[in-house]
């Protein structure tokens, strides 16, 4: 059974990724921390309590950074994610409230308390983490994996260069991707390959409880701002492959390969620099995610779908 904390800026793909950890009997979900990315950080916390009040989710949320640790914060993403950061459901009146603890605190308070056993899942820019690294290195040891959606060794999303998550805090990815951690990363690669076309809505709605309605209000709403954006019919389900992997790592293919984040570069800002070809001798620090079985990707989502029957 995997220990995890899910690290995160609902966000529609991010809230299915809480859904399916929250369900699956293979995932302890112990907390939840939240950052600024999709939108706000005081929206991003609040759609993640929405989402644990809805489910029935009896798990600790924790609000995290409003802002990146060096760069000036990035614009909110409102064209993908709507003006709440996860427009599209309509929750009852939230009752649901954060921890006092701030998110830092929380990761390191309890990863210095384990025993190496903890697994990070951020769905979002990587603030949260690396503050805790550069506040108590201790904890990095104590890490037991990190396994994040973002970044891309091939086309970015937000620049020609350069995913969301790692471009909206590319000093909080630089230390993260260097800390020593070992860090699989889900890119744009494999989670463009996911798509949630108008046939998934369809087969996910044949199951008339809370998480099928979520994941089609949710997945109805994200198609329209993907399409209005990028021109596609079904949106790319990025961060719930984190937790697929974790699930079931044979659901992706993983190559392990030396990444380094571009920081100093104006227009590359936010690079992973992924070595695909080992040309050089780089340490190699990440298993980058190269493929993806859609199919049984899926089955997964629907099978963590069910179990809220
Ligand atoms: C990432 O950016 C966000 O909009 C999504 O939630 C995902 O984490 C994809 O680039
Ligand atoms: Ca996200």
């Amino acid at each position: 059974k995997h220990r995890i904390i899910i690290d995160c800026d609902p966000g529609h793909d991010d809230a299915v990724a809480i859904l399916m950890a929250a369900g699956h009997p293979d995932i302890e979900l112990l907390g939840i921390t939240t950052v600024r990315g999709n939108q706000s950080l005081e929206k991003t916390t609040r759609n993640a309590l929405n989402v644990c009040q809805y489910l029935g989710i009896d798990v600790p949320v924790y609000k995290g950074m409003s802002v990146p640790m060096v760069i000036e914060p990035r614009p909110v993403e409102e064209r993908v994610h709507g003006d709440s950061g996860l427009d599209g459901p309509v929750f009852d009146e939230l009752t649901k409230t954060i921890e006092d603890k701030h998110a830092i605190n929380y990761l390191i308070d309890t990863l210095m308390a384990s025993d190496g056993d903890i697994t990070l899942v951020p769905t979002g820019p990587l603030t949260n983490v690396a503050m805790a690294m550069r506040i108590e290195p201790r904890i990095i040891p104590k890490i037991n994996q990190i396994v994040l959606m973002g970044g891309c060794y091939q086309l970015g999303n937000v620049t020609p260069s350069a995913e969301f998550n790692i471009w909206a805090d590319g000093e909080a990815a630089h230390i993260v991707f260097s800390s020593g951690v070992k860090v699989t990363m889900m890119g744009l690669d494999i989670t463009r390959k996911v798509l949630c076309y108008p046939s998934v809505i369809e087969r996910m709605s044949k199951h008339d409880n809370r998480a099928g309605k979520l994941f089609c209000d949710l997945m109805t709403f994200f198609n329209k701002g993907q399409k209005k954006t990028f021109g596609w019919e079904g949106g790319p389900l990025h961060d719930p492959t984190t937790v697929a992997y974790l699930i079931d790592p044979s659901i992706v293919t993983v190559k392990n390969m030396h990444t380094d984040i571009e920081i100093n570069s104006e227009q590359s800002y936010g690079r992973t620099n992924c070595d695909y070809f080992l040309l050089t001798d780089d340490v190699k620090n990440t298993d980058v995610a190269i493929d993806i079985d859609v199919e049984k990707f899926w089955d997964l989502v629907e099978e963590c779908i069910k179990y809220y029957d």
